[in-house]
C-alpha cells in the first residue's frame, strides 16, 4: 500500500476513537441528527484540539511522509503541528476505499468551515467524488447519481434513505468527474441550493458538463427551495420528498436555454442577438447531435432565426450539426 495511504488510514482510525472519547464531537453530530451507524458507515471521526494531537497515533510524528500525506503542517518557525484540530472528520476514500485525504468541519467558532486536505501525490480533488464507496451499489442498482454540493448532504441523504449521492469537495465540478459520473449511471442529477451561489454553480456545471453529454445521458439540475441544501430538505421532508422533487429538475437542455435567455429582452433584435452570442460558444462544445438539434430547433422560435442561420451564426457548420436538416 501507498506510504501517504497507510498513513492517513492510520490517522482515520484515530479520529473515529477521538470521536467516541468526545462527548462534545458526539454531541455536535447529534445536533446535526445524524445517527451513530451513518457516522460510522462514513467513517466520520473527531480531529482534537491540541497542536501535535496526532502524535499519540505517530510516535514518529516528526516523519516527512505526515506533510506530504497533508495531516501535518509546518509553520515559518519550522514547528509543525496537526492541520486538522478541533474539527468533525469526513474520510474521502479512493475507489479501492482507501483513504486518501479529509474534511473537516469546526464545530463551532473560528476558521473556516470546511478544512480540505491538500493536493497530494494520492489525493487529486478534480477526480474524486465523497461518498462514492458508499453510494456506488445504489447508483448501480438505481440508474442514477446525484451530485451535492456537501460533505454533510452525502451523509444525511444517505441516513434518510437516499444513498445514491456523491459530492464534489468544495471545488467545482470538473470534466473527471462528469466523465466518471456518466459511466456510473445513466442518470446524473445535480443538486444546488436555492440561493444565488446555487444558480452560479449550477451554471459552471453546466459548462463543465457540455463537452461531455452523450446523447444516451440524462443530465438534469435540481434547485432546492430557497433556504434548503439537500440536508436541510431530506432532514424536514423526509428521503421521498428528495427523490420526487427530483422528477422536477430542469433537463440540461431547458437549464441550457432557460440561463442562456437569462437577460435577454427578445422582443428587441438586440436581445435576440444576445441570446445567439451568449449561447453560441457553449453550443460549441455540445458533441451531442440529437440534444444539439433540440437546442438549435428551441431556440429558434425566440430568436427569431432559422436553425440553418443558427448553424451559421454559432460557427457549428463543422460540428457533427451537418446532420440536422437545414430549415
Ligand atoms: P456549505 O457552506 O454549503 O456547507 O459548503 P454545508 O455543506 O451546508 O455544511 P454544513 O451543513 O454547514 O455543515 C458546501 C461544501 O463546500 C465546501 C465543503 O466541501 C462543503 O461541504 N466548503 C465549504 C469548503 O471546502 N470550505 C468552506 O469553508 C466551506
Ligand atoms: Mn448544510
Amino acid at each position: 500500500m501507498h506510504i501517504l495511504i497507510d498513513h492517513l488510514t492510520q490517522a482515520a482510525s484515530f479520529y473515529r476513537g477521538q470521536l467516541r472519547a468526545s462527548p462534545r464531537a458526539v454531541a455536535y453530530l447529534k445536533s446535526r441528527g445524524l445517527r451513530g451507524d451513518i457516522a460510522a458507515r462514513y467513517g466520520l471521526g473527531y480531529a482534537p484540539a491540541g497542536f501535535q494531537a496526532l502524535r499519540e497515533a505517530f510516535p514518529s510524528y516528526n516523519d516527512r511522509a505526515l506533510e506530504k500525506a497533508g495531516l501535518v503542517a509546518v509553520n515559518d518557525g519550522g514547528r509543525r503541528y496537526d492541520r486538522f484540530r478541533d474539527r468533525i472528520m469526513f474520510p474521502i476514500l479512493d475507489d479501492a476505499g482507501s483513504v486518501i485525504g479529509f474534511g473537516g468541519r469546526v464545530l463551532e467558532g473560528d476558521g473556516p468551515k470546511y478544512l480540505n486536505s491538500p493536493e497530494t501525490e494520492v489525493f487529486q480533488k478534480g477526480r474524486v467524488l465523497f461518498g462514492l464507496t458508499q453510494a456506488a451499489e445504489a447508483i448501480a442498482a438505481t440508474g442514477t447519481a446525484y451530485v451535492v454540493e456537501g460533505y454533510l448532504d452525502v451523509v444525511s441523504l444517505a441516513q434518510h434513505g437516499v444513498q445514491n449521492a456523491v459530492a464534489t469537495l468544495g471545488t467545482a465540478t470538473t470534466g473527471q468527474h462528469v466523465e466518471r459520473l456518466l459511466g456510473l449511471a445513466k442518470r446524473v442529477i445535480f443538486c444546488f441550493d436555492g440561493d444565488d451561489a446555487g444558480r452560479r454553480a449550477a451554471a459552471r456545471a453546466l459548462d463543465v458538463c457540455l463537452p461531455h453529454v452523450t446523447d444516451a445521458a440524462d443530465v438534469s439540475f435540481l434547485f432546492l427551495p430557497r433556504d434548503h441544501d439537500p440536508d436541510s430538505y431530506v432532514r424536514a421532508k423526509g428521503g421521498d420528498a428528495f427523490n420526487d422533487l427530483a422528477l422536477e429538475a430542469s433537463s440540461l437542455e431547458g437549464f441550457f436555454l432557460a440561463s442562456a435567455m437569462q437577460g435577454c429582452q427578445l422582443e428587441y433584435a438586440e436581445g435576440r442577438a444576445r441570446l445567439v452570442a451568449t449561447a453560441a460558444p457553449r453550443l460549441q462544445q455540445i458533441n451531442a447531435p440529437a440534444m444539439l438539434r433540440r437546442i438549435l430547433t428551441a431556440i429558434a422560435g425566440p430568436s427569431k432565426f432559422s436553425v440553418g442561420e443558427l448553424i451559421d451564426l454559432c460557427g457549428l457548420e463543422k460540428n457533427m450539426l451537418l446532420t440536422i436538416d437545414r430549415q
